[in-house]
């Protein structure tokens, strides 16, 4: 028999006004009045989709205003069915509508992951993983995704060198993306190269590629050949703190980076230009930053007023300033067998200048997609950290 109220001991539906909001009551008395489009638009039966996985077959535009339930009654023992005004039969689990009775008492946002971000002494906790182990298990594997995650950096160790090994280590983060420079690059200094990686002078801490509209999502540097008594030490930052710092330092400074375009260009005349205005720093949703797009060496100033200019400059400045503190880098030579990844979406890589003539610097460099690399951190949480599995993760920099 169908009617517009269902008892069961661990959750009570009725269906009301007029069929547009739908009353939730859990056993333990939370009650919640839904709206009935919200929960025909969640729908996914066989006609309407398979919603958790994305394919969704019912469009917003098909759940109007004067959708209506009828009646609802229990399909089988873990399930509630809604009949609509046309005929439409939903069918939802116990679970999903005892959480809505719950979650309309405390409101529940999906949870989002907050970084806490570092300064100089990571270097005294940074996370090793060592290399074969993450190569062949996935425990290993999780935990470096997981550091990326957390500080937005890890080190392997006991690293391979040969060509081969570099692909197959970064497969097992996520597929590698196809640049200008191939799919590996090897960054070795030589003294007249276009490319400022390749030549041997100091670098203040940068992100890749910010002149891109999707620049590269994570790095990774497996280093070949190194001299350290030659320089070249890298430098890395996290954006994080210093878009903290400049907050606490320079409030409309802060203000400024998250709401000025700024340009990126990479313009090699006749071959390549690349061209992008966005923020140095974005904002999510909730106003915390979530992704940082700074290089100083494509960083274009647009003509336009003369003191709002001047102000954006400063900005910039004081910000290039929290780069160079040393307080707040973590400086690491890196040795053969050694390989960083790194979020080029929050952590400025750099490095001291270095002598040539000491001996040849050798890193070799790709790059993986930012999403990809957060898919594989999902799919893994799901069996070793499942309550990690679903939250908000900080997506990078944005237009
Ligand atoms: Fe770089």
């Amino acid at each position: 028999m169908t009617t517009n109220v269902l008892n069961h001991p661990l959750v009570n539906v009725t269906v009301e006004d007029q069929g547009n909001r739908i009353g939730v009551t859990s056993g333990s008395g939370t009650r919640a009045l839904v709206s009935a489009r919200v929960l025909r638009f969640a729908c996914d039966c066989d006609l309407c989709g398979d919603v958790k996985s994305g394919k969704r077959w019912l469009p917003p535009d098909m759940v109007p205003v004067g959708t209506m339930a009828e009646t609802v009654f229990m399909s089988d023992p873990q399930t509630v069915s809604l009949t609509w005004a046309d005929g439409h039969v939903s069918v939802y689990p116990l679970w999903q509508l005892q959480s809505l009775a719950v979650t309309a008492v405390t409101p529940m946002r999906p949870a989002r992951f907050r970084a806490k971000p570092w300064d100089a002494s990571l270097a005294e906790r940074i996370v090793r993983v060592d290399c074969a182990a993450a190569l062949s298990e996935d425990a290993p594997l999780f935990t470096a995704l997981e550091a990326l995650r957390d500080d937005g950096i890890v080190m392997l160790t006991d690293v391979p060198h040969e060509p081969e090994d570099t692909l197959a280590i970064a497969s097992r983060f996520g597929p590698v993306r196809e640049t200008s420079y191939g799919r590996v690059f090897d960054l070795i200094s030589k003294p007249n190269s276009r490319v400022a990686g390749e030549t041997s002078r100091a670098q203040l801490a940068h992100t890749d590629e910010p002149f891109r509209y999707a620049p590269p999502g994570f790095i990774m540097f497996h280093a070949i050949k190194t001299a350290a008594e030659g320089g070249g030490t890298s430098i890395m930052v996290d954006g994080f703190k210093v878009a903290q710092r400049l907050k606490e330092t320079r409030p409309e400074a802060f203000d400024l980076l998250t709401r000025a375009g700024v340009t990126h260009r990479r313009l090699h005349e006749g071959e390549v230009h690349f061209e992008t205005e966005a923020h140095v720093i974005s904002l999510d949703s909730e106003g915390a930053v979530t992704g940082i797009r700074f290089n100083d060496r494509c960083l274009v100033l647009q003509p336009g007023d003369a003191r709002e200019t001047e102000q954006l400059l400063d900005a910039l400045g004081s910000f290039s300033v929290l780069l160079k503190d040393e307080s707040m880098q973590f400086r690491h030579q890196l040795v053969p067998g050694e390989l960083l990844i790194f979020d080029n979406g929050r952590i400025l890589h750099g490095r001291t200048e270095f002598d040539q003539s000491i001996g040849v610097r050798h890193l070799r460099s790709c790059n993986l997609d930012r999403d990809a690399v957060h898919s594989a951190f999902r799919t893994l949480a799901s069996r070793f950290a499942p309550d990690d599995a679903f939250e908000v993760l900080y997506q990078g920099p944005i237009l």
